[in-house]
């Protein structure tokens, strides 16, 4: 099983990232809970930009809602490893993701296209979560933490469901033209690709 290519990311994470994560658990852990905070949040931003979309501002909302639940559940396993949050490190990964959709984005003319790169933009952040669980999942079951192992199979589940309903709501943007919302999220993942080869491998969940 390949899940990088699964998901349509074009590069497998540095096996080094993965003996990093499970070394410094409580770091990895402090800023998982950090990014889904910002993924509720991101979800919740986007839903207060479509007003005359209620189909999408409400899926976005479910969605923020889920991830609102799994950032209290990682707060959960904080508390119980009696680890700090601490201050949100900067997510260099999105940072550059999201200015990569805004040079790609399309004709100013057609506003939908910058919506529809935020849209794969979300949809590449769950991808790229999916994959590096399902890498901590199968190291931490190596060295036999299979409560955190349990936790992790159960949020890559439901992150493999968002990057779908990412996917979708692009689609729907886009008034159903499949093929050119997929060439699309091929070119973001292109550049994914090349922002994912110049992380360094910190024990973070995009490091
Ligand atoms: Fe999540
Ligand atoms: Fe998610």
């Amino acid at each position: 099983m390949l899940p990088a290519a699964m998901l349509c990311l074009q590069r497998d994470t540095d096996p080094r990232w993965v003996d990093a994560a499970v070394e410094h658990l409580d770091e990895l852990l402090a800023d998982h809970a950090h990014c889904e905070m910002k993924a509720a949040s991101s979800a919740l931003s986007l839903a207060a930009r479509v007003p005359d979309r209620p189909t999408l501002a409400r899926a976005l909302a479910e969605l923020a809602r889920e991830e609102i639940d799994h950032y209290v559940r990682v707060l959960d396993e904080l508390g119980r490893r009696g680890v700090a949050l601490g201050p949100p490190p900067v997510d260099a990964y999105a940072v550059e993701l999201r200015k990569l959709a805004n040079t790609t984005a399309g004709s100013p003319h057609r506003p939908e296209h910058a919506l529809v790169d935020r849209l794969l933009v979300g949809a590449l952040i769950e991808a790229r979560s999916c994959e590096r669980f399902r890498l901590l999942i199968d190291a931490l079951r190596a060295r036999g933490v299979a409560d955190l192992a349990d936790f992790y199979e159960e949020l890559l589940a439901a992150e493999a469901r968002h990057y779908r309903t990412f996917v979708d709501l692009a689609i729907e943007v886009a008034a159903g033209d499949e093929p050119s919302v997929r060439a699309r999220l091929e070119r973001l993942s292109a550049g994914e690709a090349l922002i994912c080869a110049r992380l360094d491998n910190a024990p973070v969940v995009h490091g």
